[in-house]
């Protein structure tokens, strides 16, 4: 039967969709380490647990479509840590995760055809949903040679045009790990202003910084207010990515109005696990510190091993967790596919994305892979040791290298 010609033109996910090789795999009796997908395997907080464990309510009632004030009161404080001031519970609308508020975006702010631009390699669901909003995405190259630092301003000025709404910034960045400094927001934002267009920057890695590296939100810049629009989750801040719970944080109430009509019809965010994310903000800091001195040592030890393979090319990521890996290989996808069909070390493989469906423009990030550092050192070091070995077989069988 027909399917529209819209969803037809759309992307499978490059994270997911060889998620059915790697079940074979793993029927097979083959483990898959799993460095495609940000799905930590770090607890969440006690607090949010017990929250769910401690739930007396009789009915698990809709809730209002903005989202529980409780939970909107509770990030006022969580915020005020990062130097955010002046916000109220009404500047944030909690969302089911930052997926919904990434589709409110573009849908609140976008025509059919409407441009946004975006430093390429991005989150690659984010094409689906401008996709979705029948958003053209208008990419700004960043490269691995030079760690994806922000592209020139004027890159970004010469992609402006009539049709632009907006600037998205992903800090820290997924998948490349760089962080924005507060120098390039700076004027990233003088350029909005200049156009008349949004800033939305997607902070859901916020706490996600390393070597001692700073972060800037961009909630920071009051004098342009009206134009930013802050996107979070506490999907991975708190381990809790099936809990569905994020927020769209800005002082423009006119957007925030408008996309209530989307809110309003979508009903309500999850209910249940609104109280799981207001309770693991009570969290002590100690716990969020944990998680990211973790991380830190995770992403030394599958970096310091991926770097040590011929071939393999990594710029050190300094936040989030996930990095572009430059691979010794003609298609990363054949690669990732090989590694979970026809190959396996010591019993075990991997499994990766292949990056190409993080670039809009073509031909960009055939050889590239991003990987996930979300799991612990053991798994990570058996990973390196996979890809290395897996590497000298794909590149003889498959390259006749
Ligand atoms: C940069 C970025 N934004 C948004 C999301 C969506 O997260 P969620 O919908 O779980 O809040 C993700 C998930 O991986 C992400 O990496």
């Amino acid at each position: 039967m027909k399917m529209s010609n819209r969803i037809s033109g759309f992307q499978t996910s490059p994270i997911r969709r060889l998620v059915p090789f790697s079940r074979e795999a793993e029927k097979k009796g083959t483990k898959v380490i799993h460095l495609n997908i940000g799905q930590p395997d770090i607890q969440t907080p006690r607090e949010a647990i017990e929250a769910i464990q401690n739930y007396d309510r009789k009915i698990i009632e809709y809730g209002i479509s903005e989202g529980d004030v409780e939970l909107r009161r509770a990030m006022l404080n969580y915020y005020s840590k990062f130097g955010i001031k002046d916000i109220s519970e009404d500047n944030i609308m909690i969302t089911t995760g930052g997926s919904e508020a990434l589709q409110f975006v573009f849908l609140t702010l976008c025509d059919p055809y409407d441009e946004f631009i975006i430093p390429e390699p991005y989150y690659t669901n984010v094409a689906t949903f401008a996709n979705v909003a029948m958003v053209k995405l208008k990419p700004v190259t960043s490269s691995s040679s030079n760690g994806f630092i922000l592209p020139s301003i004027d890159a970004f000025e010469d992609k402006i045009n009539k049709k632009t709404m907006g600037i998205l910034l992903c800090s820290p960045n997924n998948p490349t790990g760089h962080i924005y400094t507060t120098e390039e927001l700076e004027a990233l934002l003088a350029l909005c202003e200049k156009h008349d267009i949004f800033l939305v920057v997607d902070e859901v890695y916020r706490e996600f910084c390393y070597d001692g590296k700073t972060f800037t939100s961009v909630l920071n810049f009051e004098k342009y207010q009206d134009r930013i629009i802050c996107i979070d989750s506490f999907s991975k801040r708190f381990s809790m990515c099936g809990a569905r719970v994020g927020a769209i944080v800005t002082k423009n109430m006119e957007f925030l109005e408008n996309a209530m009509k989307m809110a309003q019809a979508r009903l309500c965010p999850p209910n249940v696990e609104q109280v799981a994310a207001a309770a693991a903000l009570n969290a002590p800091d100690e716990y969020i510190e944990g998680v990211v001195a973790e991380y830190e040592r995770r992403r030394n030890v599958l970096v310091g091993a991926l770097q040590k393979i011929e071939g393999v090319r990594i710029n050190m990521p300094k936040g989030a967790f996930y990095f572009i890996a430059d691979l010794p290989v003609d298609d990363a996808e054949k690669f990732a596919l090989f590694m979970l069909r026809d190959f396996s070390y010591k019993g075990a493989t991997v499994m990766f994305a292949p990056a190409e469906d993080f670039y809009w423009s073509s031909g960009l990030g055939k050889s590239q892979a991003r990987f996930a550092y979300v799991l612990n050192e053991e798994d990570l070091l058996l990973a390196a040791e996979c890809i290395k070995e897996g590497l000298k077989v794909y590149r003889k069988k498959v390259m006749h290298l």
